[in-house]
C-alpha cells in the first residue's frame, strides 16, 4: 500500500494494470527489457531517428508518479487537462486516470506505432473505459466520470495552439537531440501550465520558469537506485 498526501494506493491497482499489458509481475516492469523496449524493431527505431524522434524508452514508476503528482510538484489533484508527450505504452496515463479522477481530459502522444498499439490494446481491455472512436492514428475513450482519454499515434511537435490552449499539466518524459524543436509547442501552451521533464528546458526557452524541485523521481531505469533528476517548470509565456 502506498500513500500520496491523503491518497491511498492499493497494490491491486498495479496488478490490475499489469494484467492489461499481459505482464506477469506483482510489481512494475523495470530495467531495459520492458514491453516498450522489446515491441519496437530495429527498422522502426531507424525510421523514428530519421524523423528526428528519439526512440529511447523508460517509464515513470508509481513511486515516481506519487512524487511528481504531489502538492509540492505538479499538484495533480488540482489538474483538469493533462498531456503525456511521448506516452510510450500508456501505463502512466492509466495510473493517472485511476488516481486523479478530477482530471477530465487526458491525452497521450506516441510516435512509435508499435508502442501506440500496445497502449490502445491495454485501454480497450479496461472495464472502466468505453471505446468511442478508433481510427488509424487515434483511439478515444469515455471515462466513467464523464471525461475523455485520447491516445494519438503522432508526433507531439505537430500540436497546434488550439490543441494545447487549455492544457494545465504537461509530462515530457522524452529525450531530445534537438530540444529547439519544442519551441512552437511551448510558445503555444498557455500561461501557468505546469511542466515536468527530465530535460532542462530553461536553458533553451525563455518562457520556461524553472521551479526548485529537488526530489528524485523513480523510473523503470533507475528503480533499483535512487531515481532520476527531473525539472519542474511553470510556463510564463505572456503572449495573448
Ligand atoms: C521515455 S518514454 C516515456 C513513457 C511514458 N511517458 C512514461 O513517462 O512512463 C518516451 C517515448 O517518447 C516517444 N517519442 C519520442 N519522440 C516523440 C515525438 N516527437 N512524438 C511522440 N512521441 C515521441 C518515444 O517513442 C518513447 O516511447
Amino acid at each position: 500500500m502506498k500513500y500520496i498526501n491523503e491518497m491511498k494506493i492499493d497494490d491491486s491497482l498495479i496488478l490490475e494494470i499489469n494484467e492489461l499489458y499481459g505482464i506477469n509481475l506483482s510489481y512494475e516492469e523495470c530495467g531495459y527489457n520492458t514491453i516498450g523496449h522489446t515491441i519496437i524493431c530495429a527498422q522502426e527505431k531507424k525510421e523514428l531517428l530519421e524523423l528526428d524522434a528519439d526512440p529511447l524508452y523508460g517509464e515513470i514508476l508509481i513511486d515516481g508518479l506519487l512524487t511528481l503528482g504531489s502538492e509540492k510538484c505538479l499538484n495533480l489533484s488540482n489538474a483538469k487537462v493533462l498531456y503525456d508527450l511521448g506516452m510510450g505504452c500508456g501505463k502512466l496515463l492509466l495510473f493517472i486516470f485511476n488516481l486523479f479522477t478530477n482530471i477530465t481530459r487526458l491525452e497521450g502522444f506516441e510516435i512509435s506505432k508499435s508502442r501506440y498499439l500496445v497502449a490502445v490494446n491495454a485501454f480497450k481491455k479496461y472495464y472502466k473505459l468505453q471505446l468511442i472512436k478508433e481510427e488509424e492514428n487515434i483511439a478515444e475513450f469515455e471515462t466513467f466520470n464523464g471525461g475523455s482519454i485520447k491516445l494519438w499515434c503522432k508526433s507531439f511537435t505537430d500540436l497546434t495552439r488550439e490543441q494545447v490552449i487549455d492544457v494545465d499539466r504537461l509530462f515530457v518524459n522524452v529525450h531530445f537531440k534537438n530540444p529547439l524543436i519544442m519551441k512552437p509547442l511551448f510558445d503555444n501552451v498557455n500561461d501557468g501550465c505546469k511542466i515536468m521533464s527530465y530535460m532542462n528546458f530553461a536553458k533553451y526557452f525563455s518562457c520556461m520558469e524553472k521551479i526548485n524541485f529537488d526530489k528524485l523521481i523513480k523510473t523503470s531505469w533507475t528503480a533499483k537506485r535512487v531515481g532520476h533528476k527531473f525539472y519542474y517548470f511553470n510556463n510564463k509565456n505572456t503572449r495573448l
